[in-house]
């Protein structure tokens, strides 16, 4: 087959690993790409948002298969164009992929079918918010409804807080039109953990459980980002958990979807609080996570685009998932500065260090190649380290161990992913 992943980061890296080795693929091109994924798959300059010249791409070059890895494409119907023009595209539809893109439809979606999530409303107008907010109980979550790059979600200590925040998100319009709508929920406590899945529509299959970092600095301090490291599995999520949140959760949701006429076909990324009433569901993606894809993938023994194929033509029930019991860490290596201002431009060096070692993996997530072909930064997150271990802790030294063999001017790492295993 040849296959086109939409997408440039250190999730469509991981993909672009796993695809890569295949048995049905035969070519692969990636859209944009990166200087990493170019090592695996011939990048094409366009845009994850440039539809007509996707499809025009995947036509000329007689694509079989679209995988579209990214959530604003997926949101704004990238599968149904591929789909449209006769090309399998990996992914939801347009209509499915809401569950996203909007918050208040996810959160009414869970109440209407009885999937535990936490109390909320939701609201149109900042007015009705801030009334709302004078009888509410501390701490509390305010979400802007679309899509705000993972960081749409303010969690407020007190009424000032959330009266602030309700300003930044519907009148300031800090995470632009993702704010016209809010949701505005109880705080949930508990562990969090990320749960990748399958489904075709109506069978789902559950990949593995992780955990991601979102804060920028270590102890959970700083602010938001698209996640500093991920370890998996979570020593958290044990077989009760699994049990309860495939009868509770998991084939609910993909139910649900379905009989709102919504058929889901893709990856289902289950945002997980552990709270001492049980599981339940803090968010849904419609993707794989970014950077859980970078330890889910590497453990899966499956051919990653059979899977994906059952997905479109309905058949996952003939599928079973395999993954090894070895654990994967994932530390991010960022530019100092991230999540707000950073240079780019750094030359990267030591890369060829990984070569050759199939238990260590350096994911691109933000690079690119100078005019001489060197490796230069090109974003907030730049690597994703990954390392395969015996068990987490093995994973978690031997993933630390190879983010020395890496550098560039203004690197900067958590020192403290996967702490959280020492707990247990
Ligand atoms: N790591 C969280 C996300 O991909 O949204």
């Amino acid at each position: 087959m040849r296959v086109l992943i939409v997408g440039g980061g250190g999730r469509e890296h991981a993909i672009a690993a796993s695809v890569a080795k295949s048995k049905k693929c035969d070519k692969l091109f990636c859209a944009p790409g990166n200087a990493g994924i170019a090592a695996l798959a011939e990048c094409v300059p366009i845009g994850v948002m440039e539809f007509d010249r996707l499809k025009e791409f995947a036509v000329n070059e007689k694509i079989d298969f679209v995988i579209v890895a990214p959530d604003d494409p997926l949101a704004a119907g990238l599968v149904d164009v591929f789909e449209e023009a006769g090309i399998k595209a990996f992914g939801p539809r347009k209509n499915a992929a809401i569950l996203e893109g909007s918050k208040a439809f996810s959160k009414d979606l869970m109440k209407k079918y009885g999937i535990p999530t936490a109390e909320y409303e939701n609201f149109d107008d900042p007015h009705k918010a801030l009334e709302y907010l004078k009888s509410a109980s501390y701490p509390i979550v305010l979400k802007a409804d679309g899509l705000a790059l993972g960081k749409g979600v303010l969690i407020c200590r007190n009424a000032k807080e959330a009266e602030d925040g309700v300003k930044e998100i519907m009148e300031d319009k800090k995470f632009g039109s993702a704010g016209n709508r809010m949701v505005i929920e109880q705080f949930m406590t508990g562990r969090e953990v990320s749960v990748l899945t399958f489904t075709d529509g109506k069978t789902i299959r559950v990949m593995a459980s992780a955990q991601d970092h979102k804060r920028a600095k270590d102890n959970d301090e700083g602010l938001n980002t698209g996640g500093m490291g991920t370890f998996s599995p979570s020593p958290f999520y044990t077989d009760e958990v699994h049990e309860f949140c495939l009868k509770n959760i998991y084939q609910p949701t993909v139910d649900a979807m379905a009989k709102e006429g919504r058929t889901f076909k893709g990856v289902i990324f289950f945002g997980l609080m552990l709270t001492p009433q049980g599981p339940k569901v803090l968010e849904y993606n419609a993707r794989f996570g970014d950077p859980e894809a970078q330890v889910v993938l590497p453990r899966m023994e499956n051919d990653l685009l059979e899977v994906m194929e059952a997905c479109v033509d309905g058949t996952l029930d003939g599928i079973e998932l395999k993954f090894m019991k070895d654990a994967a860490v994932c530390v991010v290596l960022a530019s100092d500065g991230y999540p707000l201002s950073y240079e780019k431009g750094k030359e990267i060096k030591g890369l060829e260090a990984f070569e050759g070692k199939d238990r260590y993996f350096c994911f691109h997530a933000g690079t690119r190649f100078s005019e001489d072909k060197k490796v230069l930064t090109n974003g907030g997150r730049v690597l994703g380290i990954t390392a395969l271990g015996t068990d987490l802790k093995d994973a978690r030294k031997k993933a630390y161990e190879a983010t020395e063999w890496v550098s560039f001017d203004n690197k900067y790492l958590r020192t403290d992913i996967g702490k959280a295993i020492d707990d247990v």
